[in-house]
């Protein structure tokens, strides 16, 4: 039965996504069947996959007009699928409202379908609503992104306390798949300081990789693309792909020799030259 994993933080700007969309594609290109649901109404993931919500969306399958089958589709990546999602989730979040049992609606829909991935990921909203709360109750684990900058514990403390709250009434077997780092420059100070504040925190839960800013990283979702298509050498896909080893390995599960022979990204190490090489060889994967 595939694990469900949500990819959560109530702050903005983190790296939420990014991970959503890189992970997820590169535990597809490892060979693993993964689900990326897009809990939130900006639509990121969607795009950041080269895809587009349809007449089915995430949304009909929460508010309980349909199932999640007709919102699944196949993205350009072999073993990756994604259940899509558009600015329609907004009207979700009241809507849910008025509904029993409405924290419980995407544990229903999703349950169907488990046994069909490996892997199912949930891109959640920046907040701690209702389309939030979903996810939390139908997941197994979440995977918190913490952006390395001042004030970069900020509001995780309210982040745990929901997660406390969730645990205690909708679903107590909810753990912690991992912490990681995002957006690392570490050739500042602060950086590295933040670093040693988050493991004082959440020790062996943080990731061994670090994801290091990257201009590549914030390019690839206007092409549509995960990083390891769109720059597979630069910083940032090195570093993803690093991640997605480590997942596969707390998850007891082997990655591939080339995913593992990278190894993590260097903190400091300059990203965001094109590299004149690669020009135009960049070109989508049908
Ligand atoms: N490691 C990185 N280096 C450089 N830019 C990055 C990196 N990670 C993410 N970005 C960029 O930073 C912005 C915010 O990232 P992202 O959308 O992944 O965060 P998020 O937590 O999902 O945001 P939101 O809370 O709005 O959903 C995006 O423009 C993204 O392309
Ligand atoms: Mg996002």
């Amino acid at each position: 039965m595939g694990k469900i994993v949500a990819v959560t933080n109530q702050k903005g700007g983190v790296g939420k996504t990014t991970t959503a969309v890189n992970l997820s594609a590169l535990l597809a290109a490892a060979g693993k069947r993964v689900l990326v649901v897009d809990l939130d109404p900006q639509g990121n993931t969607t795009s950041g996959l080269g895809m587009e919500a349809g007449e089915q969306s995430i949304y009909e399958a929460l508010v309980g007009t349909s199932d999640l089958a007709p919102a699944v589709e196949k993205t350009d990546w072999d073993g990756l699928y994604i259940a899509c999602g558009d600015i329609r989730l907004v009207g979700a979040e009241l809507e849910l409202a008025g509904i029993p049992q409405r924290e419980f609606r995407l544990k229903t829909v999703l349950k169907p379908v488990r046994d069909q991935y490996d892997f199912i990921f949930i891109d959640c909203p920046p907040s701690l609503g209702l389309l939030t709360l979903n996810a939390l109750t139908a997941a197994d684990t979440v995977l918190i992104p913490i952006q390395c900058e001042y004030f970069a514990l900020e509001g995780v403390s309210s982040l745990m306390n929901t997660l406390n709250r969730v645990h205690k009434s909708l679903n107590p077997s909810l753990g912690v798949e991992g912490v990681l780092l995002t957006m690392l420059d570490g050739r500042t100070n602060l950086g590295l300081q933040v670093v040693d504040e988050v493991k004082k925190h959440f020790r062996d839960k943080v990731y061994a990789t670090t994801i290091p800013r990257s201009v590549r990283l914030g390019e690839a979702p206007s092409h549509g693309e995960p990083i390891h298509v769109y720059d597979p050498r630069s910083t940032g896909a090195v570093a993803y792909k690093a991640l997605a080893a480590e997942f596969l390995r707390r998850n007891s599960m082997q990655a591939p020799a080339d995913f593992a022979k990278d190894a993590p990204a260097k903190a400091g190490k300059k990203d965001g030259k094109p590299d004149k090489k690669k020009k135009g060889k960049n070109k989508k994967k049908k």
